[in-house]
């Protein structure tokens, strides 16, 4: 019972319930039909007995005798009035005197010679008053008992005594229990059909719930159920429909977090794999001798170049690494962003004269909360690309804005731009719009996803887009404190 189905609980209650119902209805029925047979029964022996009561005191207020007095036309007087009325009832009549002997029976032509003064019924119609008694009788059947006194002058002469076994009573009421319990048969079979459909309409947004959850539990993540049914079942269906939803999520997300892991081992080793064909080339050559000195030291000056890069690999990684890893816990300061853009510009200066290219500075600075060497980096690198794009002695422009609460530095170039399929992807790591052509400048890609890292872990943001005039605009947006705000330095 513990693990059956909705179906056969359901089914199990609504028999119980059905088979209570019916069993006492037909109790109760039968137990009223008996009531108003006995009744009728009853009336009927009182109506007969009233009948023959009144046709006997006639007789005998004519005849002017008494039952039982002796007088010679009177037993046979009698006798025909029974005669006379006896075929139309089916009961049994008897005439009793006043002394309480039967002086007549419609059953019999030799009655007994029994006090039936000592019956109570008997008894109540000599006195006048209504008698009525049940018995049962030696061959096991009820028997009804009515009385009713004859009068004659005002006088209470006998009494007519009516009885009836209740034998048509029970032979009707065991046609109707026959007949009741097929009705309460065929009641219980409509009852089965009935809860086996109710039971699989019921049930069937439950199943389907179940098989929904079923298919979800192996996998198929993308299982959502219909709300039917009943408001409970819909409730479940909706909270599975919610949770199935978020699981998903959850999963994508994951198996996004899981690629993107996977792609980016697969990249670090692409990136450390070309610098160290070029070293382990370089050092071979070496290896083998009969070089002569120019080819040597530019063998060497490659082996030193590409260790150079793999350094600078290594350090960008761990930079970013930290960064990403570890917000909140830069050494901020109060610096001035204007100053940030010179000291980046100042230290990219030897760069910027062998590309032959110039910077200018325009705007007004703000105060931001910042780690400045970090902000640095930003710049230097924005700065970077720029001039690694721009033709020679062209200009890259920096230039210093406000907005709202914010504080903007925009790095302009008049560059090729950037593609626009590319522009969504620019900040990832390892990305590079032109591969071919930006590794061979060195570039590993890193530098634009370490500068967003670093804006992030300032609460600010960076922005990347084509200028209409050609080349692109990388905008880094911080968030200002007040110029005489007091120093709120953290570390
Ligand atoms: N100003 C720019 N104009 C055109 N393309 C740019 C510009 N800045 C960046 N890009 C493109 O975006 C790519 C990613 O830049 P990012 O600075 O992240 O890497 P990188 O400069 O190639 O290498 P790294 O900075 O790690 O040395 C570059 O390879 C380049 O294709
Ligand atoms: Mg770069």
């Amino acid at each position: 019972m513990l693990r059956s189905s909705i179906r056969s609980r359901l089914l199990a209650s609504l028999l119980v319930v059905a088979l209570i119902a019916a069993g006492a209805l037909s109790v109760y029925f039968l137990k009223e039909l008996e009531g108003f047979a006995l009744r009728k029964l009853e009336e009927r022996l009182s109506a007969e007995a009233q009948v023959t009561s009144a046709l006997l005191g006639s007789v005998y207020q004519e005849t002017g005798g008494s039952p039982g007095s002796g007088g010679a036309v009177e037993p046979r007087v009698l006798d025909r009035a029974l005669q006379e009325v006896s075929p139309k009832i089916a009961s049994r009549i008897r005439v009793i005197d006043a002394h309480g002997r039967v002086v007549a029976d419609s059953y019999t032509s030799k009655p007994t010679s029994e006090d039936y003064r000592r019956r109570r019924e008997v008894e109540e119609a000599l006195h006048d008053r209504y008698g009525a008694a049940t018995r049962l009788l030696p061959d096991g059947h009820v028997a009804l008992y009515v009385t009713a006194p004859i009068k004659a002058r005002g006088r209470i002469v006998g009494a007519t005594y009516a009885s009836s076994t209740t034998f048509s009573i029970i032979t009707l009421l065991r046609n109707y229990r026959e007949k009741l319990v097929i009705v309460v048969v065929a009641f219980m079979i409509t009852m089965l059909l009935l809860t086996e459909v109710f039971s699989r309409w019921l049930s069937a947004p439950l199943r389907e719930l179940a098989t929904g959850a079923a298919a979800f539990a192996q996998g198929n993540m993308s299982v959502r159920v219909t709300p039917r049914g009943a408001r409970e079942t819909r409730d479940v269906a909706d909270a599975f429909n919610r949770m199935a939803a978020e699981v998903d999520a959850v999963m994508t997300e994951l198996r996004a977090e899981e690629r993107r892991k996977t792609r980016f081992v697969s990249d670090v080793s692409h990136e450390l794999r070309t610098p160290l064909t070029a070293i382990r080339g370089a050092a071979e050559t070496l290896l083998d001798g009969d070089v002569d000195q120019a080819d040597a030291e530019r063998f060497l000056s490659t082996i030193v170049r590409e260790s150079d890069r793999l350094a600078r690999l290594a350090n960008d990684l761990l930079s970013l690494q930290r960064i990403e890893g570890a917000t909140g816990e830069l050494p901020l300061r109060r610096i001035d962003l204007a100053e940030i853009a010179a000291r980046a510009v100042g230290a990219l200066a030897p760069l910027l004269d062998e590309r032959e290219i110039r910077v200018e500075v325009s705007g007004e600075g703000a105060k931001v909360l910042g780690d400045a060497d970090r902000l640095q980096q930003v710049v230097a690198n924005l700065v970077d690309n720029a001039s690694r794009v721009s033709a020679r002695g062209s200009t890259v422009r920096l230039e210093l804005q406000r907005e709202g609460r914010d504080v903007g530095l925009s790095v302009l170039d008049d560059g090729p731009g950037i593609p626009d399929d590319a522009l969504p992807h620019l900040f990832e790591r390892f990305f590079r719009a032109q591969p071919s052509r930006d590794r061979s400048t060195g570039g590993a890609g890193l530098g634009l996803s370490i500068a967003k890292a670093i804006v992030e872990a300032h609460a600010g943001r960076i922005e990347a887009s084509n200028r209409a005039e050609g080349g692109c605009r990388f905008t880094v947006w911080l968030p200002m404190i007040e110029p005489d705000a007091p120093s709120e330095a953290a570390s």
